[in-house]
């Protein structure tokens, strides 16, 4: 990664990535078990502490299947409480493309991604600072091409291959004159 980072800025280190990730995991801030990683949070509540969270991160090495991600997030629950004890886990959150709701109009119920999103309970939606914030994010993160840095126009649909439903929903969602948003969803832990 060292090296991939100075390939690509030209200078040492890994804190230029666009990336959260490479600079946290360094400081154990975020760790990769089974399917998911997990960033250790602190929470707050006005100006009281509300004890910590896990947020839930999906990087991509393979399908999001149930199985597997639920057994990542159960050892999870163990590691964080064998090794951060001082840290009870008081809810997992996510905060993704993944959990827009609107996917529910073109992807399949038992897609891996339909059945990501009924483990969760979404919160509200807060409205974003930049309306198609979320849709280069999806692009981005989720179809893995490279968004521009002004909002989507049709040249740059044009670049999104149309192999898969979710390429397609993708695209027509935003022709259609719609956009798409990264949302966020919680889950409670398992064990007390
Ligand atoms: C999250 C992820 C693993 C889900 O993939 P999955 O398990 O195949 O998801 P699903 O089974 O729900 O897929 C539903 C449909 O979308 C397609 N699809 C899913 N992810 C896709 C992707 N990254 N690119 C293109 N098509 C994709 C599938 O092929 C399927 O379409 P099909 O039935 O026409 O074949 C995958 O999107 C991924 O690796 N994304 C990159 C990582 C990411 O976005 N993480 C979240 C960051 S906030």
């Amino acid at each position: 990664m060292l090296s991939t980072h100075r390939q690509v800025t030209g200078r040492a280190g890994a804190g230029l990535f666009p990336l959260w990730g490479p600079p946290l995991r360094f400081r154990s801030a975020d760790v990769q078990i089974g399917r998911h990683s997990f960033t250790r949070a602190q929470l707050a509540l006005g100006d009281g502490p509300a004890g910590y969270g896990l947020m839930i991160h999906v990087p991509p090495i393979g399908p999001l299947d149930a199985t597997a991600s639920e057994e990542s997030i159960s050892a999870a629950e163990r590691y964080f409480a064998q090794w951060y004890p001082e840290e009870p886990v008081t809810v997992f959150s996510c905060t993704s493309w993944l959990l827009d709701p609107q996917l529910a109009e073109y992807l399949h119920p038992e897609s891996n991604i339909l059945r990501f999103q009924r483990r969760f309970t979404l919160l509200p939606e807060l409205p974003p600072d930049d309306p198609h914030e979320g849709d280069r994010e999806m692009m981005r993160l989720g179809l893995q091409v490279t968004p521009p840095e002004r909002s989507l126009e049709a040249e740059d649909l044009a670049r999104v291959p149309q192999h898969t439903t979710l390429q397609r929903a993708f695209v027509a969602h935003l022709r259609s004159g719609r956009h798409w948003a990264k949302r966020t969803g919680v889950r409670l832990p398992a064990a007390p």
